[in-house]
């Protein structure tokens, strides 16, 4: 039997496991009768993200089994709060025997597990590797180099994460770790896409959020914002409330904690008093947002997941950022980058909502998951 540890903390990783977690399920069920080959998953949350809707909401509708572990680590400090997963994520693994740690994404979660597994040396594979926006200020871009190295498969989503593996040496360098491993990349597709496919329809049956907001489909814009570089910075978050406010379409804005945290502090009074102009609701359930999303004229977001979820179900985005890991997703016409610049997000705004936009199959076949699964199994 093959015992695996998944690091989970914050609200894109939850959603990120649970493609993975079917996938382990289904591969039992194909070997049950082959108990060396059978995978233990044992899911460990480090608390980063602890509202029930940024957290629990995710176990309850995307049918992930409950973490067998809960460090409770909550907010602080990037150093406070990743030094506390460092410490509880070493103590799991000195407890028992695991044969690899599953980690997604970039967050400080994923760095902590990263840093206590390779110490350990238990091996890492890192789901979602090798994106980088080459912009060192995002704490996401140190947490994907420093989790890229010490990985022992990176399971990169994209050509273009591959390429940025390249580029960096890894198909070069061949690092050999002390179980004897050589370092691998795997082009594995992308592990959203395949739950954004395998959702899709149970959204549209259980989600009642259009009605609940009165919205029309294709005559509203979603917008999520929770970048630092644009909540902790209050000229960015003042240009991107002002444009928001400049729209003449409903704008929906499930707002993310840190968002709702900084903007009595921030937004200038005469934004503020607009502010009930905009439909702001509490961060939706999965349900929700994967129907707010297929239904949105526009999506405007500085969320990475946000940009991807928007493309599979065809929508076009504006980038409230400098730059963008998924860069295939301009590159086909689908997202602008307009950053926290007034004018450029109007009339990325308006360029979206005249132009014919395509969408074509570049984040894998919906099954990376499997293939992933597969990968680790058989390693
Ligand atoms: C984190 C990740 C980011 C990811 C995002 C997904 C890091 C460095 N950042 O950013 O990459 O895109 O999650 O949403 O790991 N808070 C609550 N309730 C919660 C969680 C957070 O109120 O359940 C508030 C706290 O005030 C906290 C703040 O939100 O200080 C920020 O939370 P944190 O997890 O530190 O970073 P995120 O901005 O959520
Ligand atoms: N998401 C959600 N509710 C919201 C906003 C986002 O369920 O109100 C989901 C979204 O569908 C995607 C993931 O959260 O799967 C993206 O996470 P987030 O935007 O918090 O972080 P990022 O992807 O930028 O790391």
């Amino acid at each position: 039997m093959l015992k695996l540890l998944t690091i989970i903390g914050a609200r894109p990783q939850i959603i990120k496991a649970a493609a993975v977690s079917r996938a382990i399920a289904k591969w039992n069920a194909e070997h049950a009768l082959d108990e060396a080959r059978q995978i233990c998953e044992v899911i460990l949350h480090t608390g980063q993200h602890y509202d029930d809707n940024m957290s629990d909401v995710f176990f309850r509708e995307l049918g992930i089994p409950q973490p067998d572990i809960n460090l409770h680590v909550g907010s602080g400090s990037h150093g406070e709060q990743t030094s506390k997963m460092i410490e509880g994520i070493g103590k799991v693994l000195k407890l028992e025997h695991y044969d690899g740690l599953i980690l997604y994404g970039d967050t400080n979660s994923t760095l902590a597990g990263a840093v206590a597994a390779s110490k350990l040396q238990v091996p890492v594979y890192h789901i979602e590797a090798g994106l980088r926006s080459f912009n060192m200020a995002m704490p996401e871009e140190i947490n994907r180099i420093v989790c890229d190295q010490l990985s022992t498969i990176l399971f990169a989503p994209t050509q273009t994460a591959v390429d940025n593996l390249k580029h960096e040496g890894f198909m070069a360098q061949k690092r050999k770790f002390a179980d004897g491993r050589i370092q691998q990349v795997v082009k594995s597709g992308d592990v959203m896409y395949d739950n954004s496919m395998y959702f899709a329809n149970k959204a549209a049956q259980k989600s009642d959020i259009m009605n609940c907001l009165g919205l029309e489909d294709k005559h509203f814009v979603l917008a999520t914002i929770h970048r630092p570089s644009n909540t902790d910075n209050a000229e960015n978050l003042n240009n991107i409330f002002r444009a928001l406010l400049g729209i003449e379409e409903k704008v929906v804005l499930p707002l993310h904690p840190r968002t709702k945290k900084m903007i009595p502090l921030e937004l200038e009074p005469e934004l503020l008093s607009q502010i009930d102009k905009l439909a702001i609701i509490e961060p939706a359930g999965f349900f929700d947002i994967i129907e707010l999303e297929r239904h949105a004229r526009v999506v405007m977001t500085d969320s990475g997941g946000v940009q991807k979820e928007s493309f599979f179900v065809e929508t076009p985005c504006v980038i409230l950022r400098p730059e963008t890991e998924w860069v295939e997703i301009v590159e086909a016409g689908a997202g602008i980058i307009a950053d926290a610049d007034y004018d450029r997000i109007l009339q990325a705004y308006n360029d979206m909502c005249d132009r014919k936009v395509h969408f074509p199959k570049l984040f894998g076949d919906a099954h990376a998951a499997e293939q992933i699964v597969q990968i680790i199994a058989e390693r």
